[in-house]
């Protein structure tokens, strides 16, 4: 049996983060240009092995923490398969993804080894975008506390998502990009927990439910009228939605000294428009540019502070 590879994108969110958990609509999209791969193969007769060549780490299944989030993985596949033993095979997973900055490293790391797993155990009805965002929703969930659900969709589905958490199932709508879009994406270098964020915002919409629900129901019609902006090819509405949405989440207390001078930078170097992106406090920030280099506003988000600049393109779909 040949190896099975198979790979998941990075992801930004692009408008309406914490608004999301809420229930407002919320946009992201992936990042192409990093990934995370699974590569899975027959094994040699120990059982199934763990290769994690990044960390280092090469080890048993039976060796990994009950709360690993790959072994986590692997035990909700064989579960949904219905198998009571797993065959030996050697799973290797790698990832190009910078960790812990909001880029969805833990949800497409995830996402891979889950679809070569399925593939691998021949269950591809286990494979398709929408188990694979599934199972990888389980896993952020037992990892992250109670997450919307945007970043397993995105990184499953590799495509721009519209997305609404609701019961009994989310929104989840791919749409067209009427133009490409280039993104930089600057990273502030400040660790930030998004869970951390996400429940001081709940702590602030408890104590201020009227102000709060004022605040997402503004991100979420700033994130209808984005969508329709990204249809349409409207580059200069995106960018001003991109500049209101940024503020709003400043009112929600989750910038920083950090992202905003990143956002300021961007606007100022040219960009038509920046905002911070994900949890906040920390991680990413996200600037429209007019081309791909965009060399003056990555050379402002670099002066400005910047660890690192990731470029991305949404191709014209
Ligand atoms: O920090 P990130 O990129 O994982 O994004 C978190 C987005 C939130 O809306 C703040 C939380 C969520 O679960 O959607």
């Amino acid at each position: 049996m040949l190896p099975i590879q198979t790979t998941a994108p990075g992801k930004i969110i692009l408008f309406g983060e914490h608004a999301v958990v809420y229930g407002y609509p919320a946009i992201a999209a992936p990042v192409t240009q990093v990934r995370a791969t699974a590569r899975i193969e027959p094994g040699d007769g120990s059982g199934a092995r763990l290769v994690l060549p990044d960390l280092g780490r090469m080890q048993s299944l039976l060796e990994a923490a009950a709360d690993d989030a790959l072994a986590l993985a692997i035990h909700l596949v064989k579960e949904a398969a219905g198998l009571s033993e797993l065959p030996d095979f050697s799973l290797t997973v790698t990832s190009s993804i910078p960790i812990a900055s909001g880029l969805g490293s833990g949800a497409a790391v995830t996402a891979a080894a889950v679809r070569a797993l399925a593939l691998f155990l021949n269950r591809p009805d286990l494979a398709t975008n929408e188990q694979v965002s599934a199972l990888t929703y389980e896993v952020e969930r037992i990892h992250h506390g109670t997450p919307s659900g945007i970043d397993n969709t995105v990184v499953s589905y590799e495509q721009p998502i519209f997305f609404v958490r609701q019961q009994p199932h989310n929104r989840i709508e791919p749409f067209p990009v009427g133009r490409p879009l280039y993104f930089l994406i600057g990273d502030t270098g400040v660790a930030s927990p998004t869970k951390l964020a996400v429940g001081d915002v709940r702590r602030q919409w408890e104590a201020a439910p009227d102000r709060f629900n004022h605040l997402f129901a503004g991100c979420g019609r700033l994130t209808e009228a984005a969508r329709e902006a990204i249809e349409q090819g409207d580059l200069a509405r995106l960018g001003e939605l991109m500049q209101a949405n940024h503020a709003l989440l400043q009112e929600m207390t989750v910038s920083s000294p950090e992202l905003d001078r990143l956002v300021a930078a961007a606007s100022a170097a040219g960009a038509l428009g920046a905002k911070l992106s994900g949890g906040g406090r920390g991680g990413n920030m996200i600037a429209l540019v007019r081309d791909a280099a965009a060399s003056s506003v990555r050379q402002a988000l670099i002066q400005a502070g910047a660890k690192q600049v990731l470029a991305t393109t949404l191709p014209q779909t």
